[in-house]
């Protein structure tokens, strides 16, 4: 019987393919960039299209729920807290089903809560693209836009997923469902994490599904088991009351991109090793056998090194592999440095003000609030003089490692089998995504990292696609993943 349900919802979600990849387009074409106050009613018209599908498809109690992010104080064991500030935040979407018949007697249905983000990075270098962005285009198997792989098209696999599961039980599903979709993933996700934190029964559920990383390898299905964690800061330094002359002051007057970079530069040394005391102090080594099953994957450093990152050298620190320094290894980056005179030509000015945006992943055992305070203390001690420095956090999220000795693995593993006949591998990701956390130790559900992006995505990139294969494979390992859990 069960098996028949999925057999049915494969074939239904193989015979639509074609729609939902429309569908799907038509969600690409919202620019829903969640970091760009100009794009909030893109942002709100995205949540509205998701939640309209879900409508249709028979979910019930669909909502739109606002969020505005309160003030948030991290505190960290030593040393003055910090204050995030208050501000409005993008809507959440949510819808569940609840009426799932238990596979066994005296059992009840389990519940699946399914994550997923459908806002995107903003799409810049817009003249590096190959078709507008925007306009989702199809090229040689693959659906080419923002937010293809990241999170909309994965986003579509649950949905589509679902539909499929409905048609196949003629308006019935196999398991509870719960859907919460955020509208601020690539902006931190504080309006996911205060909602959590404050109704943590509104989510109640048994496990949670997140289709939001990727496959190590095409045709390899993959399980991710630990993100890493992040500060997001800025660094503001000035110097004199106005910009000035550099051809009067210059001599005189103290720069503040200048100090910027004397600061930068004392950050990280040249081995990639982050200078800043006591940032290590924390850092858990993955266990032995993790990092001998990292061995046996089928990783190459030089076509890695040309095909994905396209650099003359790989850096990083010395005695860790790739895959060490990517996924189990604290970093330190630096994302502009914005201010000061940026236009075509030269103009001569000592700009007053100067602003760099750097950004920390943390690994296990590192806290935000820690690290921050460590980071921010370092900076001021290393603060050139005539120029005063502040340093601020833009949000945080911690680190973390999923259990791989459940139930739930093991439908997720088994899901995978039946698509790509192939084993599953076991990683980690560089990346973060903030609430899966709060989903641990909020919700106290283990979390299946289920994704289908490939590693040559460009995800945040320009030309960011999904490999349609990816996206069908995605939608039935969801749907046999599903109907596991529910039997
Ligand atoms: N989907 C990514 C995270 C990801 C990518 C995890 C690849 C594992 C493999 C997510 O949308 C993302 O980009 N997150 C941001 C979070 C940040 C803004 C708090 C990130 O990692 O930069
Ligand atoms: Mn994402
Ligand atoms: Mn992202």
């Amino acid at each position: 019987m069960v098996t028949k349900m999925s057999e049915t919802a494969v074939a239904f979600a193989k015979d639509n393919g074609a729609r939902f990849v429309e569908e799907l387009k038509a969600l690409l074409r919202i620019p829903s960039i969640s970091t760009d106050p100009e794009h909030a009613s893109d942002v709100r018209r995205a949540a509205e299209f998701v939640a309209a599908e879900l409508r249709r498809i028979g979910m019930e109690n669909v909502r739109l729920i606002e969020t505005s992010t309160p003030e948030v104080v991290l505190a960290p064991s030593e040393g003055p807290a910090m204050v995030l500030p208050a501000r409005e935040g993008h809507p959440l979407v949510y819808a569940d089903y609840l009426h799932a018949v238990p596979a066994a007697e005296g059992r009840p249905a389990a519940t699946v809560l399914l994550y997923a983000h459908y806002d995107v990075q903003p799409p810049d270098p817009l003249d590096e693209w190959k078709s507008p962005p925007f306009e989702p285009t199809e090229r040689d198997g693959n659906l080419y836009a923002r937010g293809a792989v990241d999170d909309k098209g994965q986003l579509w696999m649950h949905v589509k997923a679902l539909e499929a599961l409905f048609a196949a039980g003629k308006g019935t599903l196999p398991v509870n469902i719960r859907v919460i979709i955020e509208g601020e993933e690539e902006v931190g996700g504080e309006g996911i994490a205060t909602f959590v934190r404050e109704h943590p029964e509104r989510l109640k559920a048994d496990v949670a599904l997140v289709s939001d990383t990727e496959m190590f390898a095409p045709d390899l299905p993959t399980l991710c088991v630990g993100l890493r964690g992040m500060i997001y800061t800025e660094i503001e330094a000035r110097g004199a009351r106005t910009d000035l002359h550099s051809g009067m002051y210059g001599g005189a007057a103290p720069n503040p991109f200048v100090a910027l970079a004397q600061m930068i530069a004392k950050l990280k040394d040249e081995n990639g090793h982050i200078s800043i005391p006591g940032f290590y102090d924390r850092v858990a080594a993955p266990s032995p056998e993790e990092l001998t099953a990292w061995k046996t994957l089928p990783f190459d450093e030089e076509q890695y090194r040309k095909a994905e990152v396209g650099s003359t050298e790989l850096t990083g620190e010395p005695g860790f592999s790739v895959l060490e320094r990517t996924w189990a290894r604290p970093t330190l980056d630096v994302h502009g440095m914005p201010g000061g005179f940026t236009g075509a030509g030269a103009k001569t000015v000592i700009p007053a003000r100067a602003l760099a945006k750097v950004s920390m992943r943390l690994v296990p055992e590192m806290t935000p609030a820690e690290s921050f305070a460590l980071y921010k203390s370092y900076v001021e001690s290393i603060c050139p003089k005539g120029i005063t420095v502040e340093v601020r956090l833009i949000h945080a999220g911690d680190p973390i490692v999923v259990s791989t000795d459940n139930p739930y693995v093991r439908a997720a593993t088994s899901a995978m089998h039946d698509v790509f006949s192939r084993e599953t591998v076991f990683v980690r990701g560089g990346g973060s995504i903030p609430i899966v956390s709060d989903f641990i130790r909020e919700l106290g559900i283990p979390t299946i990292l289920m994704g289908f992006g490939l590693p040559d995505d460009n995800l945040h990139a320009p030309n960011e696609k999904f490999n349609l294969a990816n996206f069908h494979r995605g939608t039935e390992s969801i749907i046999r993943f599903l109907t596991n859990v529910g039997a």
